[in-house]
C-alpha cells in the first residue's frame, strides 16, 4: 500500500492554499497546466478539480527538485512538497494568488502524451474530440464545475425528498415495453431465446405498483431509456427524477414538486423561486403561446382575429374558416420597416410548419402596406389593427389553417423572432409555468385513431368523464407540466386506479381487452387489490442541470453522452458482437453494412 504514492500524502487540494497558510509545509497532487522557465527559475501551475497553485523550482530552493521540473510537460500528474510562501507579484485574479509553493521536492506520477484538447476553460477542439476523449474533456475547469452543479442538485433533491417522507427505491432496468411512447431499445434474452427485454422508458408502472405495495410516497434519482430523434435537449440515456404519491390529488403533488423545485434552485445557485409557480391552462398555452411550453419570458401573445375577419371576401380565410380553423397573429412591435426579403424568409419559415402562407400588415409612418389590403375595407383594416392592439410602426402576421397549424407555425414564429429581434431581455431570468388540463386524447392521422396525450393510465378531468366515448378529443385530462423558459422540465398526472374506468379507456384508445392485458397485464392485475388513489411527476434531471449550469446542450450535463446519432465516440457503442454471443442469444445478423447509419 502506499507504493505508488512513495508514502505521499496530500495535504489539500492546489485550489486551497491561501495566505493563512504561508510558513506551512504541503502536499499537492495534480496536473501539469504549464511549466515555464522565468530567470534562473521553473513556475508550474498544479492544477486538481479545486483549482490552480503556483509552484516554483529553483536551484537554491532544491537543486534536485529543480533539475527534475524541467522535465515536466503538460498534463503529467505530479506531487510536490515545499512551503507555502507569499508571492512577490501576486496574482488578484487566482483564488490561490497570493502565495504559491517553494518546492523541495517532486515526483512524476504519471506521464502524459501531448493531449487532443488543451485543458482550459473555454472551448477549442470539435465536439468528436471532446466525446471521444471525455476523460480530458472533463478535465476542463469549466466540465468540472457543471459536475459540481449537478452532484448538488441530486443531493438538494434528495434531502428535500427525504425530509418530505418520500422512500428511494430501485426499479428495474431489464423490464418490458413502458407506456411513454417512444420507441424501446431491446436486450435480447439468453434463457428465452427470441424473445427480449425492454429498456425502461421510465419508470412509469413499477411506480404505480409501489403505491398498490402501500409505500405511500416513492422517489428515484434514476436512468431512462428511449429510442427517439435527439436534440440539444434529448439523448437517449437520461435521468429522471421520478416520484409518485397516494392518496392525492393534482393540487399535493403540484405543491411538493414546485417546493422540490424552489429547494433545489436555492440550494445550488440561491436563487428563489416565487411560489405559488403560475399556472396556465394546455387551451390558454396553445391559444397565447403556440404551444404546451409557452416561453413567458417575453409577450407578443398570438391574438385570434377569427371574429374581425369572418365577413372578409378572401379565400385564404374563408376556407380557413369553413375548416373549423381559424385566423390568427402576431404583432411585432416596431416590425414594419422590415424588408420584403425578411418578410419572405418568415414566410418560408412558417411554411417549415405546415402553413401554406402568411399574410402580413406593415403600419407605416407612410400609410398602410399589405398584400391582403385589396381584400379589406377600411372598416375590416382597422378591426384587424384595433384587435391586435397594433400601432405605426408595426408589423401584423397572419395565418389562416386549421387550429394545430394555426398553433404550430406561429408558435414557432413567435420564438423565431424573439430570437432573431432579441425580445428576451433578461436572459438570466427563471421563468416557470405550469400547463395543466391537457387534453387526454390527441387524434392520431397516422394511425387513424386517439392515442393517450400522456399515457394510459393518466385520469381525465372529473367534468370531462361523460365525453370519453362520445367526444374524445375533448377530454381534458388530470395531467400537468412544468415549463421553465419554454422548455419542458417535467410532467406527470393523476392516475386512474379504477379497473372499469382503465378499460374505458382502453377502449377509446383501441385496444382490445387482450391487446391490454398483453401489454400492461401486470398492473391491471395489481389494480385487482385495493389500489390507492395516487399520482405522480418526473423532472428531466438533465434538462433542470442545463438550466443551473446554464448551458443549451444537454451533452454538457451528462459525464459520457452519445452524439446525435445515439454513438458513443469513446467506446465506440454501438458495436457487433462475437457469432458465440449471438448463437447463444438465437440471433443472426440480417443488415448489409451500407444500411448502417454513419456515425
Ligand atoms: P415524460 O415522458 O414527460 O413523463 O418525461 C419526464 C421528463 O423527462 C425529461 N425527458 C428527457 N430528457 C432528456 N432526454 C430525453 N430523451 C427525455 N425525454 C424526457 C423531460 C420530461 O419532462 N412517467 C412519466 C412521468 C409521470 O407521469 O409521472 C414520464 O416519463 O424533462
Ligand atoms: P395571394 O392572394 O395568394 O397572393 O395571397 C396573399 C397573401 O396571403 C400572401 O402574403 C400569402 O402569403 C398569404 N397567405 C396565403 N395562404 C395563407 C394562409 N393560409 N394564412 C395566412 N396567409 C396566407
Amino acid at each position: 500500500m502506499g507504493e505508488a504514492l512513495g508514502g505521499l500524502k496530500r495535504s489539500m487540494y492546489c485550489g486551497e492554499p491561501r495566505e493563512s497558510h504561508v510558513g506551512s509545509k504541503i502536499t499537492l497532487m495534480g496536473w501539469v497546466q504549464r511549466n515555464r522557465k522565468l530567470g534562473g527559475l521553473n513556475f508550474i501551475d498544479l492544477r486538481d478539480r479545486e483549482g490552480i497553485m503556483q509552484v516554483v523550482f529553483g536551484e537554491e530552493i532544491n537543486a534536485e527538485a529543480f533539475e527534475k521540473a524541467k522535465a515536466v510537460k503538460p498534463e503529467y500528474c505530479i506531487a510536490v512538497i515545499g512551503e507555502v510562501v507569499k508571492r512577490e507579484a501576486p496574482n488578484e485574479s487566482m483564488p490561490t494568488g497570493m502565495v504559491e509553493l517553494k518546492c523541495e521536492s517532486i515526483k512524476i506520477l504519471s506521464e502524459s502524451d501531448t493531449p487532443p484538447i488543451y485543458i482550459k476553460e473555454g472551448l477549442d477542439a470539435s465536439e468528436q474530440v471532446r466525446l471521444k476523449h471525455r476523460y480530458l474533456d472533463l478535465r476542463r475547469p469549466d466540465m468540472q464545475k457543471i459536475f459540481m452543479i449537478r452532484n448538488r442538485a441530486s443531493k438538494a433533491v434528495r434531502d428535500f425528498l427525504d425530509t418530505n417522507g418520500f422512500l428511494e427505491v430501485e426499479t428495474p432496468i431489464l423490464t418490458k415495453s413502458t407506456p411513454e411512447g417512444a420507441r424501446d431499445y431491446l436486450v435480447p434474452s439468453r434463457n428465452y431465446p427470441g424473445m427480449f427485454y425492454a429498456l425502461p422508458q421510465s419508470p412509469q408502472i413499477f411506480k404505480q405498483l409501489l403505491m398498490v405495495s402501500g409505500f405511500d410516497k416513492y422517489y428515484q434519482i434514476t436512468k431512462c431509456f428511449r429510442d427517439e430523434d435527439l436534440r440539444a435537449n434529448r439523448q437517449p440515456e437520461f435521468t429522471q427524477v421520478d416520484l409518485e404519491m397516494s392518496f392525492v390529488e393534482e393540487e399535493d403533488v403540484i405543491g411538493i414538486n414546485e417546493k422540490l423545485i424552489a429547494h433545489v434552485f436555492k440550494e445550488v445557485l440561491g436563487h428563489e423561486v416565487k411560489l405559488p409557480i403560475p399556472r396556465m391552462t394546455y387551451k390558454d398555452a396553445m391559444e397565447k403561446y403556440g404551444s404546451d411550453k409557452p416561453d413567458i419570458r417575453f409577450g407578443m401573445e398570438i391574438t385570434d382575429l377569427t371574429e374581425e375577419v369572418k365577413d372578409v371576401d378572401f379565400m385564404v380565410f374563408k376556407s380557413a374558416l369553413e375548416a373549423k380553423g381559424s385566423v390568427r397573429a402576431l404583432c411585432l412591435k416596431g416590425g414594419a420597416s422590415m424588408g420584403r426579403k425578411d418578410i419572405d424568409r418568415l414566410g418560408e419559415f412558417v411554411k417549415g410548419y405546415k402553413a401554406k402562407g402568411l399574410a402580413y400588415i406593415q403600419l407605416k409612418e407612410e400609410g398602410i402596406k399589405s398584400p391582403i389590403a385589396k381584400f379589406l375595407n377600411d372598416d375590416d383594416m382597422n378591426r384587424i389593427i384595433s384587435k391586435m392592439g397594433a400601432e405605426t410602426g408595426d408589423l401584423i402576421l397572419i395565418v389562416a389553417d386549421k387550429n394545430s397549424v394555426v398553433f404550430q407555425s406561429l408558435g414557432a414564429l413567435r420564438l423565431e423572432l424573439a430570437k432573431k429581434y432579441d425580445l428576451i431581455k433578461d436572459k438570466s431570468e427563471f421563468k416557470f409555468t405550469w400547463v395543466t388540463e391537457f387534453p387526454l386524447f390527441e387524434y392520431s392521422e397516422e394511425e387513424e385513431r386517439y392515442t393517450a396525450c400522456h399515457h394510459p393510465f393518466t385520469a381525465p378531468m372529473d367534468e370531462d368523464l361523460d365525453m370519453i366515448e362520445s367526444d374524445p378529443g375533448k377530454v381534458r385530462s388530470k395531467a400537468y407540466d412544468l415549463v421553465l423558459n419554454g422548455e419542458e422540465l417535467g410532467g406527470g398526472s393523476i392516475r386512474i386506479h379504477n379497473m372499469e374506468l382503465q378499460e374505458r379507456m382502453f377502449k377509446a384508445l383501441g385496444f382490445t381487452q387482450e391487446e391490454a392485458w398483453e401489454r400492461f397485464g401486470f398492473l391491471l392485475e395489481a389494480f385487482k387489490f385495493g389500489p390507492p388513489p395516487h399520482g405522480g411527476l418526473a423532472f428531466g434531471l438533465d434538462r433542470m442541470i442545463m438550466f443551473l449550469a446554464g448551458t443549451d446542450n444537454i451533452k454538457d450535463v451528462i459525464a459520457f453522452p452519445k452524439n446525435q446519432n445515439a454513438y458513443c465516440y469513446l467506446s465506440e457503442a454501438p458495436n457487433i458482437v462475437d457469432e458465440k454471443q449471438l448463437s447463444e442469444l438465437g440471433i443472426k445478423i440480417d443488415v448489409k453494412k451500407e444500411e448502417k447509419i454513419e456515425e
